[in-house]
């Protein structure tokens, strides 16, 4: 028996999707219903049921490149060749100065002199978070292709030509964007910020090209660790991890 909010749910999705026995499996599995109704105890017992075998390929010393970053564009290469969707989507992980962590998806915008670039408000919760503390984690995840890439570094704030050289390469949308949004504080509603932007908008209605706002900017994150993650039978995934000693690359095989 599913609860008066899940049939309402169901009824309005019923209309907006079309129904089929699996998505009408995920609907009911993910609803949010009272946990006396029972069907919380389906939700978890799919969800340990998930599970998937990797088989697609192997990674070893032998057919790893030597430099972590030359194996990084290969694998982005393959990323980009198998069709995923956003290759370049990467889980950003940051702490604050009081050892909290927090993570959020960036896009990576350039491999540049090794350094790993995306761009972002300066003022957000994450741009907070790296002048406090540069020390941050990057992970890609390719499922298609069951792969895995984890970087560990230190993330600074690319000089202002380069911010400015990607700003000007965005659509204008996304600069007013970039304006309008006070990134991670708190609004009251959406149109706070559609006003802000038509405020911006108007602002620079006869402006061909528009400045950089302060606040916002790339990071590059150098990186000391890279650990190239490849998918295999049975759980005995294949891992293999660079460490930066002295300038120097070394490497490891990892149990999974
Ligand atoms: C696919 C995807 C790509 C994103 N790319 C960026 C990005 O490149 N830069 C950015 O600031 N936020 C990006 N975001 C939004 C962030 O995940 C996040 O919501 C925002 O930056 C605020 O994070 P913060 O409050 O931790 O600073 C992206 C989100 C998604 C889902």
């Amino acid at each position: 028996m599913i609860g008066r909010f899940t049939e309402l749910s169901l009824k309005y999705c019923k209309k907006i999707l079309p129904i089929t026995n699996a998505n009408l499996n995920v609907l009911i599995n993910f609803m949010p219903v009272s946990p006396k109704s029972g069907t919380q105890k389906i939700m978890q017992k799919n969800i340990t049921d998930l599970r998937k075998e990797y088989s697609r390929a192997t990674l070893d010393f032998s057919n790893v490149l030597k430099d972590p970053l030359k194996q990084f564009e290969k694998w982005f290469d393959e990323a980009v060749e198998a069709g995923i969707t956003e290759p370049n989507a990467m889980h950003l992980a940051t702490v604050n100065n009081e050892g909290k962590p927090s993570s959020r998806i960036v896009l990576l915008k350039g491999l540049d002199n090794n350094r790993f670039i995306f761009y972002t408000n300066y003022q957000s919760k994450k741009g907070r978070e790296l002048e406090e503390n540069p020390a941050c984690a990057l992970t890609f995840f390719w499922p298609e292709i069951e792969r895995q890439i984890r970087i560990e570094g230190v993330a600074e704030r690319v000089e202002g030509k380069l911010s400015d050289d990607y700003f000007q390469s965005r659509p204008r949308g996304s600069q007013i964007g970039a304006w309008a949004s006070p990134q991670s504080t708190i609004i009251k509603d959406r149109e706070i910020l559609e006003e802000r932007a038509r405020q911006i908008e108007k602002k620079f209605e006869l402006e061909k090209v528009l400045p950089r706002p302060n606040q916002w900017g790339g990071y590059q994150i150098d990186p000391l660790q890279i650990e190239f993650w490849q998918g295999r039978p049975s759980r005995l995934h294949d891992r293999i991890q660079f460490t930066k000693v002295d300038g120097e690359w070394k490497v490891n095989r990892l149990a999974p």
